[in-house]
């Protein structure tokens, strides 16, 4: 699918279905989310550009790669995008963070903002949104609408899963914006879940339901 990473390293996949199980209890879904934060982390930073520096090693002067530019930005939508946060600031560990605070209306589906802190200079920089679920692409949509208000240009989309339904509205709103995900399901049902999925990702990270 154009415009979609789908991640299928054998560690992503095995990890994801432990998570999909009804019988992973809250412990081993947050611990796990956190360990496919970090593999998704090293997917989405892939081309990341470097530039050379001049250092010294205890035998010779050497010129050696180094991530170019300003440090990127990664923006979880709140709750669910949290459980990716640690792990992926184990691997960009200078990494900035905006959050992003936004509820589904279980009525309408649509996304409500309730929190927004990001980085001031955000124009120059490589921006991550993370997000576990992919499925209406409503919040999503406002996530990135909103960073791009306040001068994001370069956004790419992190997800563990996604509906078909919601690439399509999100590629259709933000086609600048590429997507790498761990699966793509089969469909979303009349509340708005990913079918097979997982349930709320929300409830089973932190025990809620
Ligand atoms: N959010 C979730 O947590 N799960 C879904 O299936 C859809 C949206």
């Amino acid at each position: 699918m154009q415009g979609v990473h789908l991640v299928e390293h054998p560690l992503v996949q095995h990890k994801l279905t432990l998570m999909r199980d009804i019988s992973c209890s809250t412990r081993s879904f947050r611990e796990l989310m956190n360990e496919i934060g970090i593999l998704l982390c090293y997917e989405v930073t892939r081309d990341l550009p470097l530039e050379t520096k001049a250092i010294t090693t205890p035998i010779t002067a050497m010129k050696a790669p180094i991530l170019a530019g300003k440090k990127l930005v990664l923006a979880p939508i709140l709750r669910a995008g949290v459980g990716f946060l640690d792990g992926m600031l184990q691997l960009v560990p200078s990494a900035r963070v905006a959050h992003i605070g936004l509820y589904r209306d279980p009525v309408t589906l649509g996304a409500v903002e309730y929190y927004f802190k990001a980085p001031h200079d955000l124009r120059d920089r490589l921006v991550i949104v993370v997000d576990p679920m992919l499925a209406t692409g409503n919040s999503a949509i406002a996530a990135i609408d909103r960073l791009k208000e306040v001068g994001a240009a370069e956004i790419r989309f992190v997800c563990l899963l996604a509906a078909p339904e919601g690439i399509s509205k999100l590629q259709g709103h933000h086609p600048d914006v590429k997507i790498w995900t761990a699966a793509i399901d089969e469909k979303l049902n009349e509340h708005g879940y990913i079918v097979p999925g997982l349930g709320d990702a929300g409830d089973r990270m932190f025990g809620t339901k």
